[in-house]
């Protein structure tokens, strides 16, 4: 695997305040790399540091091969950068765009090709301000395409996109992956990050607390599973002595079962072989919005 970001010990300061205390990752090649964290964690100014647009204090950074403090024009020729929404005015259009981010690049896509390929088709002549929110994240995405970059920085790319436009965007960054592409993925959207990322993370007050993919960071977490299933008339057998079983609860007809473990399926075999077979027989495991939630100071600090 190679890696295509190394970045050791950034740190970053703005005045009196920390925006990055002490970040290290790696990236890998053709992987969706997220970074999650709570707000003013220091994400944005890692991933800028990374892109060259801001210069760390301290710390040491390769990507692609470059060094972003002293080759930052080399490199920004090689990455794709999302854009913030202010960055164009409302009434350019699609084409426009496309031709003229295509113009400050020595060997851009042709906005032809960007077009079709973004499904912009049907709205290559419409102005900026008249694309509908999930138009325009499409078109972002197609900007940051025009010089055929190997890696891509997107920020918060989802936001306030409603679940279709969501979903939509994701196949997006999976086709971007299978294109044989590195993306790095900042995220609020804990399902994002779990449904998108190959590894994820997590960042508070500007240092790394975990990296991991997100079954493993899950996995990390070390809380018990709960089997959820209902009971009508029957008798509850006693699922105590199940291995795994930490705790069984009854509120009329629902039963609860925390254990770690084999539990789900160990349960279901002590239920079978007692005659019962629940119909809703469910469990839920802990997500990787728990995992951020145990990780990250946020709750500690409110
Ligand atoms: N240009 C700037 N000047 C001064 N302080 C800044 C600047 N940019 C960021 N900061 C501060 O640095 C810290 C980290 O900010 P950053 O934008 O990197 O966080 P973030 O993790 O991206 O947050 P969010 O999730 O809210 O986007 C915050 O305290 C923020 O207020
Ligand atoms: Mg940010």
């Amino acid at each position: 695997m190679r890696t295509v970001i190394t970045a050791e010990h950034l740190h970053k300061e703005y005045g009196s305040t920390v925006a990055v205390a002490d970040v290290s990752l790696e990236v890998y090649e053709d992987e969706i790399f997220g970074i999650i964290g709570p707000n003013g964690a220091g994400k944005t100014t890692t991933v800028e540091c990374l892109q060259g647009l801001r210069t760390p204090d301290s710390g040491r950074m390769r990507v692609l091969g470059f060094d972003p403090v002293t080759q930052s024009g080399e490199l920004r020729k090689q990455i794709g950068s999302q854009l913030q929404q202010s960055a164009l005015p409302d009434r350019i259009r699609v084409r426009e765009a496309l031709d003229l981010f295509a113009a400050f690049t020595t060997h851009p896509i042709d906005s032809a090709t960007l077009i079709e390929q973004w499904g912009l088709a049907g709205r290559r002549n419409a102005a900026f301000g008249d694309l509908s929110g999930g138009q325009k994240q499409r078109l972002f995405i197609a900007l940051a395409f025009v010089n055929d970059p190997q890696l891509v920085f997107l920020d918060e790319l989802t936001q306030g996109l409603d679940p279709q436009a969501r979903r939509a965007t994701w196949g997006l960054i999976r086709e971007i992956r299978d294109r044989g592409k590195t993306v790095v993925l900042v995220t609020h959207l804990m399902e994002e990050a779990e449904a998108l990322c190959d590894r994820v993370a997590i960042i508070d007050r500007g240092r790394v607390v975990a990296l991991d993919t997100p079954q493993g960071l899950i996995a990390g977490l070390d809380v018990p599973v709960t089997v959820h299933f209902s009971l009508a008339e029957q008798e509850l057998p006693d699922l105590s002595a199940v291995a795994g079983v930490q705790r069984v609860g009854r509120s009329g007809n629902r039963v609860e079962v925390q254990g770690t473990g084999p539990v789900l399926a160990l349960v279901a075999a002590e239920l079978v072989a007692h005659g019962i077979a629940p119909a809703d027989l469910r469990v839920e495991r802990p997500t990787l919005e728990d995992a951020f939630i145990a990780l990250t100071s946020r709750s500690k600090r409110e």
